[in-house]
C-alpha cells in the first residue's frame, strides 16, 4: 500500500506520522516544493521507526512526482494555511492554483489513485480536483467533516463531563466557520441521546464552539491547527487502505443526494478500498436540513470564484 502526501508542512507531516505509526502502509512518500524539506521530515520521521515500532518506509521528495508513481492513495495538504481572523474561503486565490497543479501531477503518475483533499477552502478545492482530474466521483474525497466531528465530540464530552470514548457525533455540511452542521439531534453518550443530559442552550453552545473550532486554534497558534487535521485524514487513509467500510462525513460530489447537486460538501459516506463506496442519506431535523441548504449555498458561492 503506497500513500503519497503532498505538502510536508505541519498537517502533511502529522498525517504521514500517524499513517506510519498505524503501520498499515508499506510506503509513504512525502513531497514538498521547498528544497530538502520533505526529505528532512521523512528522515526525521524514519528515525522514530524503532522508537514508535513501525516498518512503514517514509521517503521525501522535492517536487519530483515520479517518486509518487502508482500511489494507491494521495493526500493533498499543500497550500497556505490561514492566519488569525481569516476565513478558509479567503485562501482560494493562492490555493486553487496549487491544488490544480498538484492534482494534475498526482493523477498523471497515479491514474488509479484515490485522492483526498485537505487544502482549504476544502469543499471548493475538492470540487476543483474533480474538474481538473476527471477521476471517478468515488475516488475524490474532501477531508473536513472527520476533523469537525472530532472537535464536536471534544466539545460534547466537555459539556457532558464524559470520556470522549463514550461520545459519538457527526458534523456535515461545508468545512467553514459558518457552514458546518453539527448533528446535535443524532449525538449520543453511549447510545443515549445527549439531550437527555444537557440543555438545548448548552447544546447550542457546543454547536457554536464546534463551528469555530479551527478559528479558535488559529487564534491561539497563529496558524491553522495540524495534529487533529493530520489525525483525521490518516483515519480516512486507513479506512480506504484497509477496506474498513467505516462511515465518515466527507466532502463528496453530490448528484441529487440530500437534494443537492454539482457541489462537493460533507455528508456521511462509507469508505472502503474503492474510496467512497456509498453515500448514506440520513433523517435530518427541519433545522438541520435548512442549515445544510444554507451551507451548500455558501460552498457554491465560493465555487463560483474558481476560474473553471
Ligand atoms: C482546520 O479546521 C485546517 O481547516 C483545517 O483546522
Amino acid at each position: 500500500m503506497k500513500v503519497t502526501v503532498v505538502g510536508a508542512g505541519a498537517v502533511g507531516a502529522s498525517c504521514a506520522e500517524y499513517i506510519a505509526i498505524k503501520n498499515f502502509a508499506s510506503e509513504v512518500v512525502l513531497l514538498d516544493i521547498k528544497e530538502g524539506f520533505a526529505e528532512g521530515k521523512a528522515m526525521d520521521l524514519m528515525q522514530c521507526a524503532s522508537l514508535n515500532g513501525f516498518d512503514t518506509k517514509i521517503t521525501g521528495s522535492t517536487n519530483d512526482y515520479t517518486k509518487t508513481a502508482n500511489s494507491n492513495i494521495c493526500v493533498i495538504t499543500s497550500g497556505i494555511p490561514r492566519k488569525p481572523g481569516m476565513t478558509r474561503e479567503e485562501l482560494i486565490g493562492i490555493n486553487a492554483g496549487i491544488v490544480k497543479t498538484v492534482s494534475e501531477n498526482l493523477v498523471k503518475h497515479s491514474p488509479d489513485t484515490v485522492l483526498i483533499v485537505v487544502s482549504n477552502p476544502m469543499d471548493t478545492m475538492t470540487y476543483l480536483a474533480h474538474k481538473v482530474t476527471g477521476l471517478p466521483k468515488h475516488k475524490i474525497i474532501g477531508m473536513g467533516g472527520a476533523l469537525d466531528s472530532a472537535r464536536f465530540k471534544y466539545r460534547l464530552a466537555e459539556a457532558l463531563g464524559a470520556p470522549i470514548s463514550d461520545v459519538d457525533g457527526m458534523v456535515i455540511g461545508g468545512h467553514s466557520d459558518v457552514g458546518m452542521v453539527p448533528l446535535t439531534s443524532h449525538a449520543t453518550r453511549n447510545s443515549i441521546k445527549v439531550s437527555e443530559f444537557i440543555s438545548q442552550e448548552r447544546l447550542e453552545q457546543v454547536k457554536e464552539d464546534t463551528k469555530v473550532g479551527g478559528a479558535t486554534l488559529t487564534k491561539l497558534l497563529g496558524t491553522s491547527a495540524w495534529y487533529a487535521p493530520g489525525a483525521a485524514v490518516s483515519g480516512l487513509v486507513q479506512a480506504i487502505a484497509c477496506d474498513q467500510k467505516k462511515i465518515f462525513p466527507c466532502s463528496t460530489l453530490l448528484d441529487g443526494a440530500y437534494g443537492l447537486s454539482d457541489l462537493c460538501i460533507g455528508v456521511p459516506v462509507v469508505l472502503g478500498a474503492n474510496g467512497i463506496e456509498k453515500i448514506v442519506e440520513i433523517e435530518l431535523s427541519a433545522a438541520e436540513q435548512e442549515h445544510l441548504m444554507r451551507s451548500a449555498e455558501g460552498v457554491k458561492k465560493t465555487n463560483s470564484l474558481l476560474n473553471l
